[in-house]
């Protein structure tokens, strides 16, 4: 793994996570991306560096740090378009941030769809003299658990409907039909507690995810504690992270993990046959084969309104429907012909000229700002409600927003909850047509901050927003705003307005 001190170095190599070799774009040569473990408190000084050669794969680039707040940072975001102009092949970035909060983060390309293609990986934010111990009690620590899509088509060839062909675990997975490809392995000891941390770094599909014989007890939401709660199947939408310890307290043997997709695979989806969407949980002393086991036949799956967090559970703003000082009704549309999605009328395309550097040139109303319609603007220290539509075709969506922890106070299905209501950066919008999911938070983080489908493929083709929180208040790379061109966009002069 990395510390908080590193060089990241994109390059072009083939990999065959499934027995199927194809090229990919990564970090460090590994996919996915090396671990970054770090500790509360540490100053982060993660330079990028850009040498993608290949034509067919995006050769851009740019790193979103996902769940970092960046507070007083947000030049630090990573969002073309937005924060930055894109890397260029040739060059490097540096980007610094302090890591403020314990927990469970992941990083990943914010360029077009070039995750997809291998550049995400996990980040770990440590806290080691936890206060939150009493709660959860482990003796271990230490395992992570990534699961992600595989595509054997490189993803900007992926037009219309895109659907995984390998579900992977940890980097490693089995194509349905291919070759017996390996597993990945995650040892524990009996009788031990340990905490897993499970990050989904997918671009599309959300996974159903358990293990035979085990429960597992949530304590962490998108790096929020929460107080625990015990399930034995949990679904994990695209960018979402949950903690959850498990307890190895059944005999000495080999179990299934599975993480079932809710789509892809051709079509087989549903089945684990062969290993398929699974790895494998392997107590000290078993076998070195694959399991035989079961899945628990009684489903007690998470439902998020069942989560709370540990502290500070209350939802900012009056716990009304209508108590925030400012609600947006935000609208969700697709049309077919063009095969686009808009967020109010509009599908988002990154802008030639981010919207910081349109800010930092004097921009300050919606009106003024690029994409027209797709920048809204928000005063500071305000409480913001964003409505947002359930049963938009290809959902489940996640909505991720950028720059905050907000308040789910509404989640879909469910009534209204401003009491103790999950935080978190990545909700689940719901499928239900004429529900709605609604989110709070305060704007206590100038900057323009970006809310979208964490459905890669999604947000390529528009389902997405800005919100410019307190345009006036901003921070910029450099007070001295030309140097701050220097640093976003290097190739400033080059671009439609200087
Ligand atoms: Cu994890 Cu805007 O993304």
């Amino acid at each position: 793994s990395l510390g908080p001190v590193a060089t990241l170095n994109l390059a072009n190599a083939d990999i065959a996570p499934d027995g199927v070799s194809r090229a990919a774009s990564l970090i460090n040569g590994v996919h996915p991306a090396p671990v970054i473990m770090v500790k509360k408190g540490d100053r982060l000084k993660l330079n990028v560096v850009n040498k993608l050669t290949d034509p067919l794969q995006l050769r851009g680039t740019s790193i979103h740090w996902h769940g970092i707040l960046q507070r007083g940072n947000n030049f630090m975001d990573g969002v073309p378009g937005v924060t930055q102009c894109p890397i260029a092949p040739g060059d490097s970035f540096l980007y610094t941030m302090t890591a403020d909060i314990e927990g469970t983060y992941w990083y990943h390309s914010h360029f077009g769809v070039q995750y997809c293609d291998g550049v995400r990986g996990a980040l770990i934010v440590q806290d080691p003299k936890d206060p939150l111990k009493v709660f959860y009690d482990v003796d271990d620590e230490s395992t992570i658990i990534t699961l992600s899509d595989w595509y054997h088509e490189l993803a900007p060839s992926i037009t219309g409907i895109s659907m995984q062909d390998t579900t992977l675990i940890n980097g490693k997975g089995r194509f349905p039909g291919g070759p017996n490809a390996d597993l990945s392995v995650v040892n524990v000891q009996p009788g031990k507690r340990y905490r897993l941390r499970l990050i989904s770094i997918s671009c599309d599909p959300n996974f159903t995810f358990s293990i035979d014989g085990h429960d597992l007890t949530v304590i962490e939401t998108d790096s929020v504690a929460t107080l625990p709660h015990t399930v034995n199947r949990l679904q994990i939408l695209a960018g979402q992270r949950y903690s959850a310890v498990l307890h190895t307290n059944q005999r000495v043997d080999n179990y299934w993990i599975r993480a079932l997709p809710n789509s892809g695979n051709r079509n087989i989806s549903t089945t684990f046959a062969n290993g398929v969407n699974s790895a494998i949980l392997r107590y000290k002393g078993a076998p070195n084969r694959e399991p035989k086991s079961n899945q628990q036949k009684n489903v007690n799956a998470l439902s998020e309104t069942d989560l709370h967090p540990l502290h500070n559970p209350f939802a900012p703003g009056r716990p009304t429907p209508n108590g925030a000082d400012v609600t947006f009704n935000l609208t969700f549309s697709f049309d077919e012909p063009t095969f686009k999605f808009s967020i109010n009328n509009e599908s988002f395309t990154p802008p030639t000229v981010p919207v910081l550097l349109q800010i930092l040139s004097g921009a300050r109303n919606a009106h003024d700002l690029l994409p027209h319609g797709g920048v809204l603007t928000v005063e500071r220290n305000k409480v913001v409600q964003i409505n947002m539509p359930s049963g938009l075709i290809g959902g489940p969506h996640p909505f991720h927003l950028h720059g905050h922890t907000f308040s789910v106070v509404k989640s879909a299905d469910a009534p209204f909850n401003f009491l103790n209501p999950i935080q978190r950066d990545v909700v689940n919008v719901g499928e239900t047509e004429g529900d709605y999911v609604a989110i709070r938070f305060r704007t206590d983080n100038p900057g323009p901050w970006i809310l979208h489908c964490h459905i890669d493929f999604h947000l390529d083709i528009g389902l997405a927003i800005v919100f410019a929180e307190a345009p006036e208040q901003t921070p910029s790379a450099n007070k001295n705003t030309p140097d701050a061109w220097d640093q976003l966009c290097p190739a400033w002069d080059s671009l439609p307005i200087s």
